[in-house]
């Protein structure tokens, strides 16, 4: 299209991709947006288009389906689309006892959160690595670092993402790809978040943040081409100060906290 570039956003219809989405546009980044049908993407372009001079194309899929990812690609090519920023920012998450929750139910996260971003990277590596300098980010989580119990396998899969991450990047260090990892605490997206915050109490308000606090850090090291990104001085210095932990009594401690979940 023109020879002008695009960041390709998944998830984007709310939350911290449509945080994304907007922190993007702002910087006069135009955007590929990707989320679920019948969701509020359309309004999000609307909005987008509304207050930025930048182009915004919206691609609504179920990105889970197993030529998902293969249909977005060629989307892109039949638009004749340059892609360097890609987002992978899409992601669901299940909370409560591992053995009361359906399989199904936990399958359906690796897939998201797991299968649909290796399959983004896989896709569009070759577009990426077509421009002088192309970065990707991936969205990983706080919990990548700190286990948590009562949302294991979203844990497992953020610690998925974010090796993934570490080890892609220095595989493409010598060429124009940067890949970045994203490591948000908890972020107030919606209103179920803000009850699980509640739940937590006074302490959870130290390590919370709003989505365009997590776009706007995430994007600014991305550019700058930081390898791990956690965004908020105190989330940082908690991984920091987990490393010096125990893991058993690492762990521990994180049962106790996070024990609130255990009835979800
Ligand atoms: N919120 C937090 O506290 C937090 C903390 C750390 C990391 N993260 C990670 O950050 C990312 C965004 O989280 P969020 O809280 O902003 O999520 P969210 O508000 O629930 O938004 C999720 C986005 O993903 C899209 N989506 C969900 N399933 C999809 C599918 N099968 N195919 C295509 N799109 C799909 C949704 O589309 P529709 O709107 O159309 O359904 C929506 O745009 C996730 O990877 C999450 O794990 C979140």
């Amino acid at each position: 299209m023109n020879g002008e570039n695009f960041t390709l956003i998944t998830g984007a219809s709310m939350g911290i991709g449509k945080a994304f989405s907007n922190a993007c546009a702002a910087r006069g980044m135009n955007l590929v947006l990707v989320a679920l049908p019948d969701g509020e993407l359309a309004a999000v372009q609307k909005e987008i288009l509304a207050t930025w001079e930048v182009k915004v194309l919206v691609f609504t899929i179920d990105l889970t389906e197993e030529d998902a990812v293969k249909r977005l690609y060629d989307f892109c090519i039949e638009m004749d689309l340059t892609i360097d920023v890609l987002i992978n920012n899409a992601g669901i998450g299940t909370g409560g006892r591992f053995e009361n929750i359906g399989l199904e139910k936990q399958l359906k996260v690796i897939d998201l959160n797991n299968k649909v971003l290796v399959r983004m990277c896989h896709y569009f590596l070759p577009l990426l690595q077509k421009q002088d300098k192309a970065y990707i980010l991936n969205m990983s989580s706080m919990e990548a670092n700190l286990p948590l119990p009562y949302k294991a396998v979203y844990t497992g899969s953020k610690n998925f993402v974010y090796a993934f991450s570490l080890a892609l990047r220095e595989e493409l260090k010598r060429g124009p790809v940067c890949v970045s990892v994203v490591c948000p605490g908890p972020v107030v997206t919606n209103a179920e978040g803000l009850e699980r915050m509640k739940a937590h109490g006074s302490r959870a308000k130290l390590v919370v943040l709003m989505p365009d606090e997590v776009a706007e850090i995430g994007l600014k090291c991305l550019l700058k081409g930081k390898t791990i990104i956690i965004p908020g001085k105190i989330n940082w210095v908690l991984v920091k100060l987990s490393r010096l932990f125990p893991t058993a009594t690492k762990m521990r401690l994180l049962e106790r906290l996070f024990r609130v979940y255990n009835t979800h």
